[in-house]
């Protein structure tokens, strides 16, 4: 049983080609649709919450073929029965009336099961091949954060107007408004301050790459401080690429072969394109600043939270995450289905038993 202080748990659907590494070691994974159905219905029966579908217009970093993230999300939540599915959307080729209308039917079809990913962008050459406007990366949020206060506005109050930069629109009601109340879950990605100002002042969640524990206490307290200024709170989701073995070494083997069959020039070129993301803000703080190749291979820097190892080693881990305001843990496998399942029977049965040890000693303190 959850109980609700319990960290929480999704993945990544895999709902582009070419697994979560780019890399060309086997990936018993694929973006097809009965694979994915089957995966759903694997982790919810798994002990995970949440499922994250992808957005992207075209090919890179291996991906060569990609699904649209609403409507691959509304195929999985007419397959599932708990799971919430968070559909990643770009302000942009998204406007925000269509986004939420649209949603709200999915929210309908799902007896409240879908959750919003709005994601900024970071790839200019997708933006042009698609021909959007790509403002320059600050300006990306202000967008993000009209759409973000669009939607919620749509969505919670009748005839309601907006007159932003980037969106206007007078005198709209809704109907009918969502399942979920106050409004659907909004979750948000992007590491940058940028991302986290617009997480504090508007977003229910904030997502953001693999780091370590001590880089992602640093932004943990940056949005909780900022956030609290607001009168409001912010959970955060982190990334990790999970390799769970029963011996470390297997694990770290893997880790090792996923690294040395990189497709180095895969890599190269969506290095090159994140340069577009928060590295090339003022303070240099954002998704993939500092990665290196190596981080790169998973492509937001899933190596990096550091569960790889055994079952054991990634439950402590997940507490230390845990203690420093970590809510949710977004994972991603190299062999998907059996890999969920694995972390299901080894892993999660011995996170539960550490966070009830730890409320029997908070209560004995
Ligand atoms: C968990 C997570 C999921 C994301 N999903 C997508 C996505 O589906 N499509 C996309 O183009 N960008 C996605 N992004 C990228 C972000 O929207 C953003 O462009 C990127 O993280 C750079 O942000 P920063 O410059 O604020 O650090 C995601 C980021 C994170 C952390």
């Amino acid at each position: 049983m959850t109980q609700h202080n319990d960290v929480l748990f999704a993945y990544w659907v895999p709902n582009v080609s070419g697994g979560l590494v780019v890399s060309d070691i086997e990936q018993r994974t694929d973006w097809s649709y009965d694979y994915n159905v089957r995966l759903a219905q694997t982790a919810e029966q798994n002990g995970f919450a949440y499922a994250l579908t992808q957005i992207r217009f075209t090919a890179g970093y291996g991906a060569e073929n990609q699904h649209e993230s609403v409507s691959f999300s509304q195929g999985l939540l007419a397959k599932t029965e708990k799971l919430k599915v968070i559909a990643a959307i770009f302000p942009g080729p998204w406007k925000p009336v269509l986004a939420a209308k649209q949603l709200a039917t999915i929210d309908h079809l799902s007896q409240g099961r879908i959750a919003i990913n709005v994601v900024s962008g970071w790839f200019k050459g997708e933006f042009d091949a698609i021909g959007e406007e790509w403002p320059e990366h600050d300006q990306r949020y202000a967008r993000s954060e009209e759409f973000i206060r669009s939607l919620k506005g749509i969505w919670t109050q009748d005839h309601f107007s907006f007159q932003g930069r980037y969106y206007q629109f007078s005198d709209y009601t809704l109907k009918p408004k969502p399942v979920q109340h106050p409004h659907i879950e909004i979750f948000q990605g992007g590491s940058s301050r940028a991302a986290r100002d617009m997480a504090a002042r508007v977003s229910d969640w904030y997502f953001t790459n693999g780091n370590t524990v001590e880089e992602l206490k640093k932004q943990i307290d940056d949005i909780r401080e900022k956030a609290k200024a607001h009168q409001r709170q912010v959970q955060i989701g982190v990334n990790a690429f999970i390799i769970a073995r029963d011996t470390e070494q297997e694990a770290q083997a893997v880790l090792q072969e996923i690294i040395a069959k990189a497709n180095i020039p895969a890599v190269h070129a969506f290095g090159d394109a994140t340069r577009e993301a928060g590295a090339s803000t003022t303070e240099g703080e954002g998704n993939w600043a500092k990665s290196t190749f190596e981080d790169l291979v998973q492509y937001n820097d899933g190596f990096k939270t550091n569960l790889i190892g055994t079952p054991e080693q990634i439950a402590q881990r997940i507490i230390e995450l845990k203690q420093v305001g970590v809510d949710l843990i977004l994972s991603g496998f190299l062999h998907f289905i059996e890999e969920v399942e694995y972390f299901g029977a080894k892993v999660l049965p011995l996170v539960r038993e550490l966070e009830t040890q730890q409320r029997v000693q908070a209560k004995s303190a």
